[in-house]
């Protein structure tokens, strides 16, 4: 049950799926089957061919949303002139509802590390990525979203929660949030912090998207793969999300192990169904079915516990 009239400034896009290339056949072949798509924008950027028809043509029938890996917003150096030349240009081509990265940096001396490196937070680190996200705006002409990494380790000298830096980042740069629900769990997990303290920091205001993906239990940490279906536990923070936040466009992302189209989106049309119950709810019914008054709580528990471990044998 949503809390509030809250009217998000946002646009209300509904439930999507990433666009992939294995998927293009059967995007293409009939109806759209899905409110919205998400492209990794640097598959398309400074390129043309068949990628960039497919999107065109995509983008003539449904919103699209363009999701970047490569602008490292976190980086000490500065930013690749070039490489926002060539967003800026393609969000200008394909008019997307919403340009989103991650909260993260990503390489340096111009060497991409091709992954999504975790960031110190503390008040220096957040002045210098607000500056740079307001320059990014600048460039881009529109505001950009940020989502939530996951994370592996923490750094001893942070000073400021990831979920406090987060909301904290979207004021002070006035940018909007990307909230991976699936990232938060992992996170929670591996370094052992309550997932439901991270959603409640979030400003309904900011948060103008959610990811769901599926993660693999590696034993003694979670890794995000999305190569699985979304996890029963991250359903559960999905409904508390929604409860909290209102109906905030989804996405469902899977990237390995790439299913059948069909199936990605039988996992779509899933989220619309808890996104559903969530309005039938309260956020704090659901809170108490995830902090153990109802079959859930063990399992959850049992997740803190793994994770608190595993944050002892953090950086
Ligand atoms: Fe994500």
């Amino acid at each position: 049950m949503v809390a509030s009239a809250f009217k998000s400034p946002w646009p209300r896009l509904g439930f999507g799926v990433g666009l992939r290339a294995e998927h293009y056949d059967d995007v293409l072949g009939g109806p759209p089957r899905a409110d919205w798509f998400e492209a990794i924008s640097e598959n398309y950027v400074g390129t043309g061919g068949r990628p960039l028809d497919v999107l065109e043509r995509v983008r003539r029938d449904r919103p699209v949303a363009l999701h970047g890996v490569a602008l490292s917003i976190g980086s000490a150096h500065p930013l690749d002139r070039g490489y926002l030349a060539d967003l800026a240009a393609l969000v200008e081509r394909i008019q997307p509802a919403l340009v989103t990265d991650h909260l993260c940096w990503t390489g340096v001396d111009g060497r991409s590390l091709y992954d999504l490196l975790p960031l110190p937070y503390d008040e220096p680190t957040l002045a210098h990525v607000a500056d740079r996200v307001r320059r990014v705006q600048d460039v881009l002409g529109r505001r950009i979203l940020l989502e939530n990494p996951s994370t592996y380790l923490a750094f001893r000298h942070s000073t400021i929660s990831e979920w406090d830096f987060l909301a904290a980042l979207a004021e002070r740069a006035d940018c909007g949030i990307l909230l991976d629900v699936n990232n938060v769990y992992v996170s929670a997990h591996n370094l052992g912090f309550d997932p439901l303290a991270y959603l409640d920091a979030m400003p309904a205001p900011r948060v103008a998207q959610i990811h769901l993906a599926g993660f693999t239990d590696m034993g003694t940490y979670l890794f995000d793969t999305h190569s699985a279906p979304v996890h029963e536990d991250v359903w559960r923070l999905y409904r508390y999300t929604i409860a909290r936040l209102g109906p905030v466009p989804t996405l469902i992302e899977w990237d390995a192990d790439i299913p059948a189209f069909g199936r990605l989106l039988e996992e779509m049309e899933r989220a619309g169904r808890e996104a559903a119950r969530a309005e039938t709810q309260t956020a704090e019914e659901i809170r108490d079915d995830i902090e153990g008054r109802t079959a859930a709580g063990p399992a959850r528990a049992a997740t803190l516990a793994r994770g608190a471990r595993a944050a002892s044998e953090a950086v």
